[in-house]
């Protein structure tokens, strides 16, 4: 049986998995690269570390299975991160990450000078800080010399891409995030390129998600031992990627990410986008739309407490204490803004904040107030859905956060609904093995793979006295940001 690569370029690590058409994975490979925090609220990564990362993956992925079953490799990335190349195609720089907050400036001039109206007509979607033309306007302003040498503008999976196969290519769920793609006519936009100052021949060609770019490389090839017939399809921006691996696809269907970023990703049959510019607007993988809201610290945030502020990476021992009688009943409440925060509030300013500390709160109940803060953060995206009169009344859970039974019992009685664990863990990889599996004719559409290979392995039900707890802690969570909005801005 033919064999497929799927390759999720996450923040904290690549994450590698080999499978076949059935779905049955035959083996996974994970490796970590540095992430850097220049200044605070800043962060950046070496496009070189992720490609070595990725090379010695996939070698370690290949050895000892049959490298000519495999027959195609599908990518997802994570999404916004600036990368610029030279006229020999060289990274100009570090990347900007999705999660860097120093565009505020450039942010807030899109927004008010060329105006959100403008913006949405032009893109369907507003200036966020970690999209990637603010970072490109950012650039112009104070690395001038950098964004003279720009030959080429890239999103981190198409460098990778690029790499493998030599061809430049951007998908459209990903091209939506940069902010110079025009969502509701697929195409990049003209106007935005103006505004930007850039270039039209500094961006890739788009194609579809499952569309085939290229085969491999010849260098490429030899020196991983696989065919130079292997294709490649474009892949996905890491959300809609995910998506696909938990067979979010059809209209109305929701996903919950709990990764580095927690995101809210609610599928669409036709174009629909958020007036109140809560929720990203942009094109799924399977050629259909979504909305998205987008958290920037959400398994982050308990991996920041645990091991850096309590020295210790064994987090079910933390979590161990926490009973079922003790959920929406603690006294301390966790903003979970320690990069700033981008839906629904689009603040740069806001940090990460306890509150509600007495004599008597424990590590416990601080390790507690930390989960639940990023539980009510993504239940603030899904309000922001209700309010637009989308209802959601059941979503797959997946991402890294998610294998906490602890946390998926919070999330299920915060957000009151039931929450489907999908069969694969594997949500970016997988859908990016499906992306390549589907572009290389085992199937005819996307959602045909999702039927045949995706499904639920558990769910989590929502328990209505806790959730009753909880529903009244959310109203409380609810009202400290707007009383700390204008403190976060003075602070800065
Ligand atoms: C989505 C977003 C993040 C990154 C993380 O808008 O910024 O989810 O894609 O990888």
């Amino acid at each position: 049986m033919k064999t497929y690569i799927g390759i999720d370029l996450g923040t904290s690590a690549v994450k590698l998995i080999l499978a076949d058409r059935s779905g049955k994975i035959h083996k996974t490979v994970t490796k970590e690269y540095p992430i850097y925090f220049p200044e605070p609220g800043w962060s950046e990564q070496d496009p070189k570390d992720w490609w070595n990362a990725c090379i010695f993956g996939l070698k370690e992925l290949l050895s000892g299975e049959d490298r000519s079953a495999v027959a195609g490799i599908g990518t997802a990335g994570q999404m916004h991160s600036l990368v610029i190349l030279d006229e020999n195609d060289e990274p100009i720089r570090r990347a900007i990450l999705w999660n860097d907050g120093r565009t505020s400036e450039e942010t807030e001039w899109l927004n008010t000078e060329v105006g959100k109206d403008v913006l949405s007509g032009y893109t369907a979607n507003i200036a966020f800080a970690g999209f990637t033309a603010p970072k490109l306007l950012w650039l112009k302003k104070h690395e001038p010399d950098n964004f003279r040498r720009i030959r080429r503008i890239m999103l981190p999976k198409d460098y990778i891409n690029y790499i493998l196969t030599g061809v430049h290519s951007c998908d459209l769920s990903d091209a939506g995030g940069t902010l110079l793609f025009d969502v509701r006519n697929r195409r990049w936009s003209d106007e935005m390129l103006r505004i930007c100052g850039v270039s039209k021949e500094w961006l890739p060609k788009l194609y579809e998600s499952s569309s085939v770019t290229g085969t491999l490389s010849q260098d490429i090839a030899q020196e991983l031992g696989l065919s130079t017939d292997v294709r490649l399809a474009a892949g996905a921006g890491d959300n809609a990627a995910a998506a696909v691996g938990t067979g979010t696809v059809g209209d109305g269907a929701c996903n919950i990410s709990i990764g580095t970023s927690g995101t809210v990703f609610i599928t669409a049959d036709k174009f629909r986008e958020d007036p109140c510019n809560a929720l990203h607007s942009f094109v799924h993988a399977d050629g259909s739309y979504h909305l998205m809201g987008c958290m920037l610290s959400a398994a982050s945030c308990n991996e920041w407490l645990c091991k850096k502020i309590l020295g210790t990476d064994d987090y079910a021992a933390e979590q161990s204490g926490i009973t079922d009688d003790m959920l929406g009943r603690n006294e301390v409440f966790f903003l979970p803004y320690l990069m700033g925060e981008r839906s629904p509030i689009n603040d740069t300013d806001a940090r990460g904040t306890f509150i509600g500390l007495s004599m008597d709160t424990s590590r416990q109940d601080m390790v507690q107030a930390v989960m639940e803060g990023v539980a009510f953060a993504i239940r603030d995206s899904l309000e922001a859905a209700h309010s637009l009169g989308i209802s959601v009344g059941r979503s797959r859970l997946c991402g890294g956060g998610a294998k906490s039974p602890l946390w998926r019992r919070m999330f299920a009685n915060v957000l009151n609904m039931p929450l489907e664990l999908p069969l694969s863990e594997e949500g970016p990889g997988y859908g990016a093995a499906m992306l390549a599996m589907t572009g290389c004719g085992e199937y005819n559409t996307l959602k045909e793979c999702a039927d045949a290979v995706t499904g639920v392995r558990e769910t989590v039900y929502p328990d209505p006295v806790i959730s009753a707890r909880y529903e009244e802690r959310y109203q409380k969570f609810r009202g400290i940001y707007p009383a700390l909005k204008e403190l976060f801005s003075i602070l800065r």
